[in-house]
């Protein structure tokens, strides 16, 4: 089962994903968590090229293309091996990061990107993904509050200094895209409480689970 997780800077994503993690173990899954930017070697090494906020010269095709580049690699490498492998996958943004940020958030073309993303991926769609939904401000004081505790007050990223307008677009974006695929999106209310926030993406789990027939141990 592959799961992914959307959302603007601070929505929660990751501590979403830990809860999940554990929570699918306890119940007879095998969960692989991993993220993008930056799941793989390759990876890791664009995301310090994506993220730092000392890489100005980046136009928007070139960051596109370098997402991309991690996304092939990251599904070659790691997402489709631990699929047929068994293991559930929980993936921290994938396609629709592409699509949000690069797409309503620069402004380039969704349906380019999304042929672009087709080629990278090899076709390979999550069957859910939890779209962990908050508004803008409220979400990048949380980034902010995150940033600060772990330090990185003087080097916050290229994405976290994009302007309120960026972040709003990004947003919007992300909530036509569930409009447009019901059925694979949960949208779920990241302005509540974190201990909330994971609740909702269990269920969402859950009745996805048992919608196909597979239910939980
Ligand atoms: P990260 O620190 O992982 O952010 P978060 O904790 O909010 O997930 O940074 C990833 C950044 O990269 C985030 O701002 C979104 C952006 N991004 C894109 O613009 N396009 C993409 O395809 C992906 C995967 C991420």
């Amino acid at each position: 089962m592959f799961i992914s997780f959307e959302g603007i800077e601070g929505a929660g994503k990751s501590t979403a994903i830990n809860y999940l993690a554990g929570f699918l173990q306890e119940n007879g899954h095998d969960p692989l968590c991993t993220r993008e930017p930056g799941g793989c070697a390759l990876g890791r090494s664009l995301r310090s090229i994506l993220l730092d906020a000392r890489t100005r010269e980046l136009s928007s095709r070139a960051e596109l293309f370098l997402f991309l580049a991690d996304r092939a690699q990251h599904v070659a490498e790691i997402i489709r091996p631990a699929l047929e492998a068994g293991q559930t996958v929980l993936c921290d943004r994938y396609t629709d990061s592409t699509l949000a940020y690069q797409g309503h958030g620069r402004g380039l073309d969704t349906e380019y990107l999304q042929r672009l993303n087709q080629a990278a991926t090899g076709g390979l769609q999550p069957e859910l993904t939890l779209l962990l939904d908050l508004p803008v401000r409220c979400g990048l004081m949380r980034a902010g509050e995150r940033n600060r505790l772990e330090g990185l007050v003087v080097s916050e990223g290229r994405f976290d200094a994009e302007s309120l307008d960026f972040h709003e677009r990004v947003r919007q974006g992300y909530r036509v895209l569930a409009e447009e695929e019901p059925e694979r999106f949960a949208i779920i209310d990241a302005s509540q409480p974190p201990e909330d926030v994971v609740l909702q993406c269990r269920s969402a789990i859950e009745s996805h689970l048992r919608q196909r027939g597979w239910g939980l141990e």
